[in-house]
């Protein structure tokens, strides 16, 4: 699918109020941002911005609040911004205020406002909220790409009301995922792991009009397992059904675990042991990848030139089950050509692994990214195409 999208570059910004769509839903802990990535993202969009003396009115929500919460307060985010962007960034402490905070703005000067979502009417794409939201400015930039895939107010209401244009982060990632869509090179592997087959099912059948193989691990291996009729003990499985279709139908293409590594209950270290998938025990529990699939996925993905890693391999929250998930990320690292990594869990595990550099592109996206690869219409990307 091409994206033919309407970029803020091309429009006339000079001293334009703008209401920039961003999407500052981080982890915060104790006020602190655990992780910055998101936030960082943004700030080409902001300074070419400022560089049109353009009043910046920035919107984003935090969390999933049932209306006001001040554990979710985007206070951190503006802190954290005033320091990056080195001058002070005005805070907008609900949408009632901010007509009054824009009069008092100078052009190139900066705000955020306060979660949007401690208003429900956003959620709902108000029409009376979306108009109110807009009234404030005279253009509409989005460069939320992780909440492109939800229809609210400040990502598609908005943009009844005024031009609306992709900010450069909305064009980055879009020109990266496109990538994985369109004319991929071959061999092409998908990395897949995570909980559950059921969300990933679309994902799978979209891409594999264009992929080679899938390599499966996580938890959602279980089902395959299970479904190839072996004992999988205390794990988890989910859709034993939908991973028997999937075998039935495209069944080369999947590359499941041979061996894995398995513990019981207790996690005691004297239980942990590497079972071939047909010697799984009633009281154990798959964890992570063998070491014979281990070296198969590696071998797979060092010989392919376009690669996708979504979900960790094993449970990574324990040391003794993060050797899978290594193991893919460092093959991927070595991989002549697209690496890219998308998901929630998957940046985490990045993250605490530091395998940034294992990568050529990480999306910000979790379930947008998702959504994108299954091929489903984002709404709010929809908006912002010419
Ligand atoms: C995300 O983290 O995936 C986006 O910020 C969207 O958040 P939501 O799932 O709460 O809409």
């Amino acid at each position: 699918m091409q994206y033919n999208l309407k970029k803020m570059e091309e429009a006339d910004l000079n001293k334009q109020t703008v209401l920039v769509r961003v999407d500052f839903n981080v982890a915060i802990s104790n006020k602190k941002i655990m992780n910055t990535k998101r936030i960082d993202s943004t700030i080409p969009t902001i300074n070419y911005l400022e560089s049109k003396n353009c009043r910046i009115i920035l919107v984003s929500h935090l969390g999933r609040p049932r209306g006001v919460d001040m554990n979710l307060s985007l206070q951190p985010v503006r802190d954290y911004l005033s320091e990056k962007l080195n001058k002070e960034v005005y805070f907008i402490k609900n949408i009632e205020s901010i007509n009054e905070t824009v009069n008092r703005m100078n052009y190139g000067d900066v705000a955020i406002m306060e979660n949007i979502r401690f208003y429900n009417e956003e959620t709902k794409n108000s029409e009376k909220f979306s108009k109110m939201l807009a009234s404030s400015a005279s253009v509409f930039v989005s460069d939320a790409f992780g909440t492109l895939h939800r229809a609210h107010s400040s990502t598609v209401g908005v943009s009844q009301y005024l031009p609306s244009y992709a900010g450069l982060l909305v064009e980055k990632e879009v020109c990266e995922i496109s990538k994985l869509l369109d004319n991929p090179s071959h061999p092409y592997t998908v990395a897949l792991g995570g909980a559950k087959v059921s969300d990933k099912i679309k994902l799978i059948q979209n891409l594999s009009k264009n992929t080679d193989r899938f390599v499966i691990g996580g938890a959602m291996a279980n089902s395959f397992i299970r479904a190839m009729g072996f004992e999988t003990g205390k794990s988890l499985v989910d859709s034993v059904g939908l991973a028997k279709q999937l075998l039935d139908s495209m069944g080369n293409k999947l590359i499941l675990p041979v061996d894995v590594i398995v513990c019981n209950e207790s996690m005691d270290r004297e239980t942990i042991r590497n079972a071939k998938i047909d010697d799984i025990k009633i009281n154990e529990t798959a964890m992570d990848i063998g070491n014979e699939t281990t070296a198969m996925f590696r071998d797979l993905i060092k010989e392919s030139r376009t690669v996708i890693f979504n979900g960790p391999m094993g449970y990574v929250e324990n040391e003794s089950f993060e050797n899978g998930t290594k193991a893919v990320m460092d093959a991927i690292g070595s991989v002549n050509g697209v690496r890219v990594a998308g998901g929630g869990d998957t940046l985490s595990a990045i993250e605490k692994f530091h395998m940034e550099n294992r990568f050529s592109y990480i999306s910000t996206g979790g379930g947008a990214f998702l959504e994108m690869l299954e091929g489903s219409e984002l709404p709010g990307l929809k908006v912002l195409l010419k």
